[in-house]
């Protein structure tokens, strides 16, 4: 496989830093170029990120004494230097959206963390293993764009890591509505709980937009490429609520779904343990073997047991049983910071690969 050269924008970032320690030994992509606010840089990488190194790995030998570049003066001068770029800032909405796209249209292709373009119809919304026939829509986009290579592609929310998967095979039933409740860990938030002290021992019922985005985002990733628009499908029902817990890291979700041709619980099993998508298909180098893990036990998934299944990228499903209101109800697991974040988009950023989006 060819080596492509990347850059991170957001490096200093909760997310960029995960993507630092997931990069450090990665068979295709190698990290040559990092970037973030003006306040970090010119400093070295270990300077701008200072005490805010919160993996739990130490910080990789070959980026301490990288130069942090300026996501906005440098755009050019990156653009220049890499095959393309992961994008995790914290900047405002319109802002984000212009950075993204002036990347796109300097030709370096971006693979976003960020939701400012998550609803833009000719931007793809991928989670590889459910859809990844929407790369598709990037040869619209950069129509759109004039561009030969630069393009926006974005990975989902983290809340819906979990139980748009599970659900995911089981869609020819006729899925009609979908309930979740989400119980998210600290990091999500971009914090540890030194950070954050306030959440121990406590819940908080509010994630702002979170509820919003883990009702709409699945509609557009189950949706079709319709005249150079991804068009979202306008069934099931989704309804959340979505909580902030002491977990550091690993997103819970109660999930009750209701169907339109009801299958036995043997059939949802059955569809759990034989799914795969085109990561495995392809043997993407951060795929898990087995995507969807199911869990006989009364008590499992549990955040602090099972999140880091399979380099924290499998999905893990328990608690399977009939229910008196909708027909079945499950509780699904998946890491928000690996699957539902940076590890995701690395998994993304290989599915193109391999597609050839990135030469
Ligand atoms: N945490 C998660 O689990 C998670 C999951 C999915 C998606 N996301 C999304 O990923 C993005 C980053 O989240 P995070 O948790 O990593 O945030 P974070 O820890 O606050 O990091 C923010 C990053 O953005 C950079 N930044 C801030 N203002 C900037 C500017 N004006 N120009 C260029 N760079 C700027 C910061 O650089 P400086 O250090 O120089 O300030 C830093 O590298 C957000 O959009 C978030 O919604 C996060």
């Amino acid at each position: 496989m060819k080596q492509y050269n990347v850059g991170v924008v957001g490096a200093t970032g909760m997310v960029g830093q995960r993507f630092i320690s997931l990069l450090e030994n990665h068979p295709w992509f190698r990290l040559t170029t990092l970037a973030a606010s003006s306040r970090s840089a010119g400093k070295t990488y270990e300077e701008a990120v200072g005490n805010r190194w919160a993996m739990k790995t130490s910080m990789p030998e070959a980026v301490k004494n990288m130069v942090v570049l300026d996501a906005t003066a440098d755009i050019q001068k990156i653009a220049k230097a890499v095959d393309f770029v992961f994008c995790a800032v914290d900047m405002k909405k319109e802002e984000i959206r212009a950075l993204e796209e002036a990347y796109a249209k300097a030709e370096c292709p971006v693979i976003s963390n960020n939701s400012a373009h998550r609803s833009t119809p000719d931007v793809p919304m991928i989670v590889p293993e459910i859809n990844a026939g929407h790369a598709e829509i990037i040869d619209f986009q950069r129509k759109r764009f004039g561009t030969k290579r630069g393009f926006i592609a974005v990975k989902s929310n983290c809340s819906l890591q979990s139980y748009v998967p599970a659900l995911h095979p089981l869609m020819d039933f006729g899925v009609t509505k979908v309930l979740a409740c989400t119980y998210q860990a600290i990091s999500g938030a971009g914090k540890t709980f030194e950070t954050w002290p306030e959440m121990i021992d406590n819940v908080i019922p509010y994630i702002g937009g979170e509820e919003e985005k883990s009702e709409q985002e699945p509609l557009k990733i189950w949706g079709s490429i319709q005249d150079g628009k991804i068009v979202p499908v306008s069934s099931p029902a989704i309804t959340t609520q979505c909580l902030r817990v002491p977990v550091s890291d690993g997103h819970t979700a109660a999930v009750f779904v209701s169907f339109e041709n009801k299958p036995t619980k043997e059939e949802i099993l059955t569809r759990w343990k034989t799914f795969a998508g085109e990561p495995q298909k392809l043997n993407l180098p951060s795929a898990p073997k087995q995507f969807l893990h199911y869990f006989t036990e009364d008590n499992r998934p549990q955040a602090n047991l099972d999140r880091n299944l399979e380099q924290g990228m499998a999905v893990s499903i328990g608690r399977l049983r009939e229910d008196s209101q909708y027909d079945y109800k499950f509780v699904c697991l998946s890491h928000n910071t690996l699957r539902g974040a940076a590890g995701g988009a690395v998994l993304l950023a290989e599915l193109l690969a391999a597609k050839g989006y990135l030469d």
